[in-house]
Parts: structure tokens; sequence; C-alpha cells
């Protein structure tokens, strides 16, 4: 398996990692920023993404993007097949993407919001902590892709103050760098806080 940063060459994946992001949503029933096989494609020409292959097997992928004139960017995108799943696959592509974010934009905070426990897991092991929303990007452009997600309404509702979502960020100015896991049990009871608090009563679970 090879993991690696894309280039131009990796283009002709770009429809198949559209497809098992927005079928892997579907299975989930979770919302997601929606992106084309154009946006990814330049990603890839920018040298701002990671593919995984198995020969010439798409097996997963992430990408960088960057707010605030680069003053935060964001690893989204994180996808691996289902074929491929359980076997450290994400592990090994969060800690690439991290390591190349950090190289290409040493002075940049690196941050994710996410409803996912996995994600969760591997951030925190990165050194990311969680955050309110008010510590990340106040750019526009990046909160608009929320607004492909089911649970959107709850952003507007609270002013994009806080989701379902949990922030997480990696500040590089950050003098503590300890890197706590996440204790599953106290992930899911926050989760189903949060979920009482803001989900309207017929609506179905994000993840
Ligand atoms: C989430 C996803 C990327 C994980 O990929 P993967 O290659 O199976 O993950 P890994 O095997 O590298 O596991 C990474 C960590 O997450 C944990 N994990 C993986 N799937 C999990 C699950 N369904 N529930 C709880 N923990 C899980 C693993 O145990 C591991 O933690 P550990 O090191 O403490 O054991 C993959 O399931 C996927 O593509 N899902 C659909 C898209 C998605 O949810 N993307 C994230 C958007 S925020």
């Amino acid at each position: 398996m090879d993991i690696i940063i894309a280039n131009k060459s990796h283009g002709v994946y770009a429809d198949i990692i559209c497809n098992t992001i927005e079928e892997s949503a579907n299975i989930r029933g979770t919302g997601i920023a929606r992106r084309t096989p154009e946006y990814i494609l330049q990603r890839m020409d920018n040298g701002n993404a990671v593919i995984a292959l198995d020969g010439d097997q798409f097996v997963g992928f992430c990408y960088i993007e960057k707010w605030n004139h680069g003053k935060f960017v964001a690893n989204s995108g994180l996808i691996v097949h289902p074929n491929y799943r359980g076997k450290g696959v994400a592990k090994m592509i969060k800690k690439k993407i991290f390591e190349h974010s950090r190289a290409k934009f040493p002075d940049a905070k690196v941050f994710s919001i996410t409803t996912g426990l996995p994600v969760m897991k591997m951030n925190s092991e990165l050194g990311y902590k969680p955050v309110t929303f008010s510590e990340l990007t106040d750019d526009q452009e990046f909160w608009k892709g929320c607004q492909t997600c089911k649970n959107y309404d709850v952003l507007q509702r609270t002013g994009q103050s806080m989701c379902l979502c949990t922030g997480m960020l990696y500040d590089p100015k950050s003098e503590s760098k300890s890197k706590k896991k996440i204790k599953e049990n106290v992930f899911k009871r926050w989760k189903s806080i949060k979920q009482t608090r803001f989900l309207k009563k017929n609506k179905n679970e994000r993840s």
C-alpha cells in the first residue's frame, strides 16, 4: 500500500473519491460538505491532498484546505474505501496529511470539525484539542460548506457558535503538546447530550 502526496496524475481517481464519500455519508445518514470532482482535482494539482493506493486500486483520501489566508488549515474529506476499513489506513492517511500540513503551512493552526469518534481519536493522538467554534476560522467560505449538512439548522439557530460537530484544533504555538486519548464512553455521553439538546424530535442521528 502506498500513501503519497497526490498530484495531477491521480485525477483519474476524483470520481471514485467523490462517489465513495457520498455513498458512505448516505449509509451513515450523515450530512457532509459536498465536493465535486473538479474541487478534488484542484487539491491534487496544488499538492494539497494525500491518496492511498493498493496497486492502482483506490484505498483512501484526504485533502488540505486553507482559510483566513493561511492562518488556518483544515484536513478534510477523510475517506477510506469500505473494502480497506479497520486496518489502520485512516490513521496513516491522517498522519501523512497532518505532517504535510505542518511542513507546508508551519505557522497555520490545523483544525477539524467532526461528529465521528474515529476522527476524534486520531486527532487527539496527533495533539489536537477540543475547542469552541469561536477558536476556529471565521472565514465564511468554510462555514458555507456546512450548508449541505442535514444539521445546518442547528448551526444557524446557535449563531454559528456550536453544533453537533466538535471543533478540534492543533495550535503550533501552544506550549502543551500532551496527546490525550479520547475515552469512548465520555464521547458517547457528550454526543448524546448534544443530540438531546439540539435535535428536533424526529431528526435522525448524524453519525
Ligand atoms: C472513519 C474512517 C475514515 C475510518 O477508516 P479506517 O481505515 O477504518 O480507520 P482506522 O482503521 O485507521 O482506525 C483509526 C481509529 O479509529 C477507530 N475506529 C475506526 N472505525 C471506528 C468506528 N466505526 N467506531 C469507533 N472507532 C472506530 C479505530 O479503532 C482506530 O482507533 P484506535 O487506534 O484507538 O484503535 C472510515 O470508516 C470511513 O471512511 N468512513 C466514512 C467517511 C467518514 O466517516 N469520514 C470521516 C468524516 S469526519
